[in-house]
């Protein structure tokens, strides 16, 4: 199954699950699914030539924070990705990303993905805190290279120097 496809799937899951099963919203399980899809197809890799940069750790009621994906290595390119927002005390996921070109926010899971799987060098996000509290954030995600290579587990940390790369 094509990672796009698989994605979908996920899509689908999840929101078949929210609207019929779960009216009160997801329940955390699923959510936690997305950030750790598992697909025989798909080989984890080690080393991610990517990055997940944050401009701020710390953020106030309806904050919004830019998040980005910036690769290490001049000649990667990935095609997919999936960005979470988790509270770094709590460790729930808070808040919410931005709707943008190509992006795909699931607000149910303070998440995003990708639209299309072209070859991407690097995404801008924008995250909105919640408006009820204050705190420190990172995000987290996992990067789809292409059809049957992902990494996994990537932690955003504070941008050093901004458009450094
Ligand atoms: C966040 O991104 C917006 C839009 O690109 C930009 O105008 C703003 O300066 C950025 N903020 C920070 C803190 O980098």
């Amino acid at each position: 199954m094509k990672f796009v496809e698989l994605f979908k799937t996920l899509l689908l899951v999840l929101s078949s699950a929210i609207c019929s099963c779960y009216p009160q919203g997801a329940p955390i399980d699923i959510c936690d699914t997305i950030s750790h899809s598992r697909n025989p197809g798909l080989t984890f890799a080690y080393e991610a030539p990517y990055a997940l940069f944050q401009t701020s750790l710390s953020y106030k009621p309806g904050q919004v924070i830019n998040v980005s994906i910036q690769r290490l290595t001049t000649h990667s390119t990935f095609e997919g990705f999936m960005v979470q927002a988790v509270d770094k005390i709590s460790g729930r996921y808070i808040g919410r990303f931005l709707d943008a070109d190509g992006l795909h926010p699931m607000d149910e899971c303070s998440a995003v993905t990708h639209k299309d799987n072209k070859p991407k060098t690097s995404i801008q996000l924008a995250w909105v805190a919640p408006l009820s509290q204050r705190g420190d954030v990172v995000f987290r995600g996992t990067i789809l290279e292409r059809k049957t290579k992902y990494y996994e587990g990537l932690v955003s940390r504070l941008e050093p120097v901004r458009n450094q790369y």
